[in-house]
């Protein structure tokens, strides 16, 4: 199949590609050559920028796949470990597969020696972003022997290296920021009992995990593994286009996330929802986010590409009470979360522009429950994305069809003019 594409009297045909599920793309790549033409898509709502066979989303039914499994039964039915072989390798594992596999992340948990002391010269005050943005870039000039891009084996040592070291190095922030001693990793625990223990643990006595909260933030890891081409993916998409290190793609990736209408939301969803307080004061807030000269949004909801309810959300609503009733938490901010959705579904403006909660909006009321201060959350977050990213540069990397990124623009600045000197300035 092909478009006509028709400009001045003259047209051309251009493929149409259609992927294995999903909307058809047309392939304009001949388009500027053939007519001297860009096309203009800020926040590339319209554009493909990739192929991928990773994960799929049908935002208007609400569907996550991840290599084609529905998130619902990879959050229910999976481990964290195992999505993330998921996402690198297409498929998922065998019981050897996945030992071997395991084995190969936990004999990576530990990080330099000297990478301590570069924690040291951050402010103890200082956001983990902030911390994890410098310490993923600076894991480039520790690993020297992952950083060569054109070498298979490499790449995955590299791939290893960053999903086990994440939760290490998320631990180092936190115990950094409360004044606590580091704590090694635990290679005979979980994955995310071990980010638990290097998290909440002190050296002078064992750590107990709560089986329960180990299960709920396995949960929130996994819904947070992968997202398609969003801000951040697309981020460490572009900056390894250029041939620069998945370390330090990574902490381009990182650096995108921090952003509160990407994954800086989860902080700012509760921080908005403990500012409502009560279930009282929700008309007052909905009324603000309805305003157009208030820039007042409600957090933890809407989405670009969700345009019906976030399927993660779904499952972290359900975890949410599990979790505080497991830890015998009465939080109000709970039922404000409750009361606030169901308002806000009910009414025209978010019903007309079809906005419902997204993951953030129950994940902080968990990570809150289970002991995270909120500036933790995207950080978290940004430990579980990194399995993503990671299967995304991989794919990038074997496709044979990718280039540097390189988009273009529609210039509005002024034409050609002549330098003036300073004294004949006006
Ligand atoms: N509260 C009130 N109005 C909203 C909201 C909101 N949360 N989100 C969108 N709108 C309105 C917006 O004002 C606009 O109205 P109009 O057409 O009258 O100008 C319309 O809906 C479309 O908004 P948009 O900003 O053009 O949509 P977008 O696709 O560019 O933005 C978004 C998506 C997620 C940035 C946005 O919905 C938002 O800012 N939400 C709050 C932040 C948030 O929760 N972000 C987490 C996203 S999920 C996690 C992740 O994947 O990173």
């Amino acid at each position: 199949m092909t478009a006509t594409i028709g400009i001045d009297g003259n047209s051309a045909d251009y493929p149409v590609r259609q992927g294995s599920v999903g909307p058809e793309v047309i392939d304009i790549r001949k388009l500027y050559g053939n007519t001297g033409r860009f096309t203009f898509d800020p926040g590339f709502t319209s554009t493909a920028a990739c192929e991928s066979k990773i994960t799929y989303i049908d935002g208007d039914q609400g569907i996550l796949l991840h290599r084609g499994y529905p998130i619902e039964q990879l959050a229910e039915k999976s481990s964290f470990l195992e999505v993330a072989y998921l996402l690198l390798n297409g498929e998922l594992p065998n019981a050897k597969e996945h030992d071997e596999f395991k084995y190969l992340i936990t004999r990576h948990t530990m990080v330099h020696e000297q990478l301590a002391t570069f924690y040291r010269g951050f402010r103890r005050d200082a956001h983990p972003m902030a911390i994890m943005c410098g310490v993923v870039g600076a894991l480039s000039a520790f690993y020297h022997d992952s950083t060569d891009i054109h070498d298979p084996m490499q790449r995955e040592i590299a791939c290893h290296r960053l999903i086990a070291k994440m939760p290490t190095i998320a631990a180092m922030a936190y115990k950094y920021s409360v004044g606590q001693p580091f704590l090694y990793p635990d290679n005979s625990l979980s994955y995310t009992g071990n980010f638990l223990r290097m998290t909440f643990g002190v050296p002078a006595e064992p750590y107990v995990i709560n089986p329960v909260v180990e299960d709920a933030l396995d949960k929130i890891f996994i819904l947070h593994a992968d997202h398609e081409q969003n801000a951040s993916t697309s981020t460490v998409r572009l900056a390894g286009s250029s041939g620069a290190n998945p370390f330090a793609c990574i902490a381009a990736g990182i650096a995108c996330l921090w952003g509160p209408a990407h994954g800086g939301a989860n902080e700012a969803a509760l921080e908005m929802l403990r500012q409502i307080g009560r279930p009282e004061r929700i008309p007052e807030f909905i009324a603000r986010a309805k305003n157009k000269d208030d820039p007042f949004r409600l957090m933890g909801f809407g989405h670009r590409v969700y345009k019906n309810y976030d399927p993660r959300a779904k499952v972290l609503g359900e975890a949410a009470t599990k979790v505080l009733d497991t830890l015998g938490i009465s939080d109000p901010v709970l039922d404000t979360a409750r009361e606030l959705e169901r308002i806000a579904l009910s009414d025209d403006y978010f019903i007309e522009k079809k906005l419902y909660p997204n993951v953030d909006f129950y994940s902080g009321i968990i990570l809150s429950a289970i002991g995270f201060p909120t500036s933790m959350f995207t950080a978290l977050f940004a430990l579980a994305r990194t399995t993503g990213w990671i299967a995304q540069w991989t794919e990038m990397m074997g496709d044979s069809e990718q280039k540097i990124g390189r988009p273009r623009q529609l210039y509005t600045g002024h034409p050609r003019r002549d330098y003036v000197p300073l004294a004949q300035r006006g």
